[in-house]
């Protein structure tokens, strides 16, 4: 039943809640994100789990600083056996040049896969009036695809965007190009602290390779068939 485009967000606080939500989830879910909520709680050892339970990982901690510390900062990442890691676009290009550079020597040194790198455009929770009050004239899309096409020239996989940029960004990047979006929302689901929203089937015909869905999920009475009525939707695009 799993579908590799869905990812689902491990928001939660334990070790516990991690074996709850992925016994529930079983095999309709072969995809997870690892963010910091998680990490910073409970470190490698969800990382060891998930992959020992077969899992695939999309790591993210977003970093955001000088090139060379996130190029070691990933680097120190590499061995974690996370699928997809990633920055801030806003970083810039140097950083995320020599972040691709770094991660592929490391890899390969180690004789690992090389993880997928992508970069955050602008956080999905930001609607216009945050971006004016935080100093931008720019409208955002024009921002975000600014951002995508930096993180394509520096050799990145793909980016993290709003599922209302992915179209935008599918013609300005090309049809290899990773598109991650978050702020899905199945028609008549709480919209929570998203902004730039769209359902599972409009996030896909607009161009996205990667759904991430978290409390659409997590907090359903039953997060397996609220998973496989996304699936059954994403298969119907
Ligand atoms: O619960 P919900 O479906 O809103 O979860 C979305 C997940 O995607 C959260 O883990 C959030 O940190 C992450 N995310 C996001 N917007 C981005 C990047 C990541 O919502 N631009």
């Amino acid at each position: 039943m799993a579908d590799n485009r869905l990812i689902v967000a491990l928001d939660v606080h334990s070790m516990t809640d991690v074996h709850t939500l992925i016994e529930r989830l079983g095999d309709s879910v072969s995809y997870y994100k690892v963010g910091m909520e998680l990490f910073y709680r409970v470190g490698t050892e969800v990382l060891t789990y998930l992959h020992d339970q077969k899992k695939s990982i999309f790591l993210d901690l977003k970093l955001h600083d000088i090139p060379n510390t996130v190029a070691e900062g990933l680097c120190s990442l590499i061995n974690l056996h996370a699928d997809m890691l990633n920055v801030h676009a806003s970083g810039g290009y140097e950083m995320m040049r020599i972040s691709v550079e770094r991660v592929h020597e490391k890899a390969a040194q180690d004789g690992i896969p090389t993880p997928k790198l992508i970069a955050v455009t602008i956080l999905t929770s930001i609607g216009s009036d945050d971006w004016k009050e935080m100093g931008f004239s720019q409208e955002i899309r024009k921002q975000v695809i600014r951002f995508a096409s930096l993180a394509k020239k520096a050799g990145m996989d793909g980016v993290v965007a709003s599922p209302q940029e992915a179209a935008a960004i599918r013609e300005a990047c090309g049809p290899d190009f990773l598109i991650v979006t978050p702020g899905i929302r199945p028609a008549g689901a709480d919209i929570n602290d998203q902004s730039r929203i769209a359902t599972p089937s409009a996030a896909l015909q607009n161009g996205a390779s990667h759904l991430v869905v978290g409390r659409p999920i997590r907090a359903a009475k039953d997060p397996k068939a609220a998973a496989e009525a996304i699936i059954r939707e994403m298969e119907r695009v």
